[in-house]
């Protein structure tokens, strides 16, 4: 990987990067659609292409389970499965595992689970999760870490940072040996729950093996704590941090709803580079459209007769192509079109966001960007 700062807000610690992959340049900061099972749902990867996206996140535990790893191998990895040409990250599959299944046991040896499938009991072990991803064949593979929830408290917390770090060195140690290392880049996982002392020692620790590891991510958040303390705990991460690494806020925000847009640009500002959230992409199969005005819901009668495209000044094909408020609202409840066309919008809008606040930081002008975002997204324009 080669990752270069180009430019730095004056007021703020948000700055714009350059990211060169194995599969093309992404400038950071970037947002990630999350395409779990190796689609982001209702579009095809060449739609997806189309619209500038050039980062997606896959899941190894998804796609371990289905299609397999026998499948991906034959396929020559998920890129050529699924025709996608640009760069792809792959979480390591332990946080799904915690969140998805209530049977699962966290051992030093590794995470052991029952499968969903045949219900043998399964381990995944760091080797395992990395030798996955290595057989998916992501751009940007992370570490298998000792996640617990965000609300977790005691023993428990220092006991998963501790081990996140002994799971780390196993991580790095298979990838060091496997030959893959000039063309997929490890991500280390800093975690500590909401604790600033455990966060510091796993920054400590991590940064240490800083040779060794192309990126960080910053995980266990988003469980539900309060947004000051999740937004101090990225400041004092996000501050320690190397600048010539990347840093990658793992799963922003997926309870805040509406609110998720606040918490990714507040995130930028404290220096976070890439980040991901299902919200733009669940929630216009919902029937809601994201725009600088606030989300718009689809649904509601008052778009039955409204000629208006989704949002006039948006580039997407959606908007561009004659595409009613009224029409969107005719198919709404019934038609898949419906959601594809929310979603090939709402991922327009997210990079349109991202892609001015890149512009806004090169100018100098990231405050009034910030500013002028929030007026229009939490006044009273919708
Ligand atoms: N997704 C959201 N949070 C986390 C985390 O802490 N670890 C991993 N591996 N994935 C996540
Ligand atoms: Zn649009």
């Amino acid at each position: 990987m080669q990752f270069e700062v180009i430019a730095k807000c004056h007021t703020t610690r948000a700055r714009v990067s350059r990211m060169n992959l194995t599969h093309g340049v992404t400038m950071l900061p970037t947002f990630m659609p999350v395409a779990t099972q190796a689609a982001i749902k209702g579009l095809t990867p060449q739609q997806v292409e189309a619209l500038g996206v050039t980062l997606i996140l896959n899941n190894t535990y998804h796609l371990n389970l289905r299609p397999g790893m026998k499948v991906l191998n034959q396929a020559g990895g998920a890129h050529k499965f699924q025709g996608w040409h640009r760069n792809l990250l792959t979480d390591s599959g332990g946080f799904q595992l915690v969140s998805l299944s209530k049977f699962t046991t966290i051992t030093e040896e590794g995470a052991l689970f029952l499968s969903p499938f045949t219900g043998e009991p399964t381990m995944l072990t760091p080797e395992e999760s990395i030798s996955i991803q290595h057989s998916i064949g992501a751009d940007i593979i992370m570490q298998l870490d000792d996640v617990v929830s965000s609300l977790t408290t005691g023993p428990r917390v220092a006991e998963a940072m501790e081990r996140s770090v002994r799971w780390l060195d196993r991580c790095i140690k298979y990838h060091e040996g496997s030959g893959k290392k000039s063309t997929q880049n490890l991500f280390a996982i800093v975690q500590g729950g909401l604790d600033p002392h455990l966060r510091h020692q796993c920054l400590d620790a991590m940064i240490q093996r800083k040779n060794d590891i192309s990126g960080y991510a910053i995980g266990g958040l988003s469980g539900g704590e309060e947004k000051d303390v999740f937004w101090r705990i990225i400041k004092l991460c996000a501050d320690k941090l190397p600048e010539d690494r990347p840093r990658y806020s793992m799963g922003i925000g997926f309870a805040e709803g509406r609110n998720f847009l606040l918490h990714l640009l507040v995130c930028v500002a404290l220096g976070v580079d890439m980040a991901d959230c299902v919200f733009p992409t669940r929630t216009a199969r919902f029937g809601v459209a994201l725009t600088h005005a606030g989300p718009l819901n689809l649904k509601l009668s008052k778009h039955e007769a409204d000629m208006n495209p989704i949002d006039k000044s948006c580039p997407c094909p959606t908007c561009t192509d004659g595409t009613s408020r009224a029409y969107l609202h005719h198919i709404v409840t019934h038609e898949t079109a419906a959601a594809h066309a929310v979603t090939i919008h709402n991922i327009t809008f997210q990079a349109q966001v991202m892609g001015g606040a890149r512009d806004a930081i090169l100018s100098g002008t990231f405050p009034e960007y910030l500013r002028s975002f929030f007026a229009g997204y939490f006044g009273d324009g919708g």
